[in-house]
């Protein structure tokens, strides 16, 4: 079907040829016998405008012709007496190729969020998802770009894993197994030896373990997929299928850590100024007044880099001074996110990559400091957003990593081949894992991570 996309339409100059275009009908309004419709087919927020007088169509079609019906519109290009558009099109023909009648769930402008989370089916074809899709789709260019253009391969480490990297147990079970019918040992514990890998295997946390081992041999290796967790978290900032870009490099120390995670952050958000200009001015003007703004402010700051040691005495003064947080904050406690918000937005007013975590809050493989008490995490918090990245430099003593193994009380036996990057060879290593979802929060200014993702998984809903 030859057909020109309304993004190369719309800048089209050649004024009395014959066009083609294809869409769906966002509004048509009408009077004195002629009627515009307002096109749009997802390849640019910006609609065409359609042209045609009653008179030249039968009125079977004209009346077909309703909000959410997908038409093609052949016509002749014209300039176009209205301001705001250069062109727009005086239709000739139109075909309607999908009717859609007044059940259609996006008749009305102004729905909820909530709403629209009930038919995320439908949602990409609104202004505002179409936006933020296109957008996330420019941010997966320019995170491919960015590795590629450093020297980084793109890494692809299994989905299905039997090691938990976080440790923090959330993993997501895989079995082919009858659950009804469990085989069990006479310890009642059920055994696995039968399940299609004979071991009990889940969806990955995290794709850095493999990681390791590519960054090991190739000497820096990106990984971008998907990752699961079972968190029981109904926050606007956690999936329970999320996508991480973890890159991993060689003969890294935490400097040149922060400094990748500082320099790869404002390449992504300098893309999407210089790439998805017009998706951003819809959105700064209907979701988020300041988002622009807020974007380019963050390619004029220095990231703060701050120990957690100094941001927990900056936590403590606020409090001394009046401020309330919901959560404790002594030394020593997870940082909740009021409290990153608060060093983010209210204390520093500018990004914050918190560093020298306590032991006791971090995953093994954080490379320990000399003090024996912190580790070398790198967490990147972003305003609005808090965490976004989350990075360490590795443990890369074999035996100080098994002693850390030993102390948390971890099985070995299946870590052995992580462990044997440390046993032949071992190098300085640091990596992180950036949040694509949080990402995409930051770069469109959106409030829920629901809304980032065209079909979100969370505790008790995975429709569609
Ligand atoms: O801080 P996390 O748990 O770090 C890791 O998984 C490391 N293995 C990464 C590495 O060093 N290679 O997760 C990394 C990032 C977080 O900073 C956050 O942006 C995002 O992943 N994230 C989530 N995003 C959405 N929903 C969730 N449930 C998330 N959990 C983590
Ligand atoms: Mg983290």
């Amino acid at each position: 079907m030859k057909r020109t996309k309304v993004i190369d339409a719309l800048k089209r100059t050649d004024f009395g040829s014959e066009i083609t275009v294809m869409g769906w009908v966002r509004s048509k309004r009408g009077s004195k016998g002629i009627f515009f419709i307002a096109l749009n087919d997802g390849s640019t927020i910006k609609n065409v405008q359609i042209v045609g007088e009653d008179q030249h169509f039968d009125e079977e079609t004209v009346k077909l012709i309703t909000t959410g019906a997908c038409l093609k519109v052949v016509g002749t290009l014209v300039e176009s007496p209205a301001s705001g558009q250069a062109s727009e099109i005086q239709a000739k023909e139109i075909e309607v190729l999908g009717e859609c009648d007044n059940t259609y769930p996006l008749q009305k402008k102004g729905a909820s969020w909530e709403y629209l989370r009930t038919v995320a089916h439908m949602r990409p074809r609104t202004n505002t998802f179409g936006a933020i899709l296109r957008i996330r789709h420019n941010m997966a260019m320019a995170i491919h770009t960015y590795f590629h253009e450093h020297g980084f391969y793109y890494f692809h480490t299994p989905l299905i894993t039997a090691s938990d990297c976080e440790g923090a147990g959330n993993m997501f079970q895989v079995t082919t197994k009858n659950l009804y019918d469990l085989k069990k040992d006479d310890e009642g514990k059920i055994d696995y030896s039968d399940d299609f890998f004979g071991e009990q295997v889940a969806l990955t946390v995290s794709g850095q373990l493999e990681g390791e081992l590519g960054a090991t041999a190739l000497g820096q290796i990106y990984t971008f997929g998907p990752t699961f967790r079972a968190e029981n978290s109904n926050t606007p900032r956690h999936l329970a299928e999320f996508w991480m870009i973890e890159p991993e490099m060689a003969f890294y120390d935490k400097q040149d850590l922060m400094d990748l995670e500082e320099d790869f952050i404002k390449y992504c958000v300098r893309w999407a100024l210089d790439n998805c200009r017009d998706d951003l001015e819809f959105l700064n003007k209907m979701v988020d007044k300041t988002l622009i703004e807020r974007l380019e402010g963050v390619l004029k700051e220095d990231f703060v880099r701050l120990p957690y040691t100094e941001g927990i005495e900056i936590l403590q003064e606020a409090i001394k001074n009046g401020k309330k947080f919901e959560f404790p904050c002594q030394w020593g406690d997870d940082l909740a996110s009021e409290h990153e918000r608060y060093l983010v937005e209210e204390h520093f007013k500018k990004p914050v990559i918190m560093t020298d975590y306590p032991k006791e809050i971090k995953a093994f493989y954080m490379k320990l400091n000399e003090d024996g008490k912190t580790m070398q995490g790198t967490d990147v918090l972003f305003p609005q957003i808090g965490e976004i990245i989350g990075g360490s430099v590795r443990e890369e003593s074999y035996d100080k990593l098994m002693a850390e193994i030993d102390r948390r009380g971890m099985e070995t036996e299946k870590l052995q081949w992580y462990l044997d990057t440390r046993r032949w060879g071992s190098c300085p290593h640091a990596g992180f894992g950036l949040g694509f979802e949080r990402l995409i929060l930051f770069v469109t200014g959106m409030q829920n991570i629901r809304d980032v993702i065209p079909f979100p998984r969370t505790p008790k809903n995975c429709m569609f």
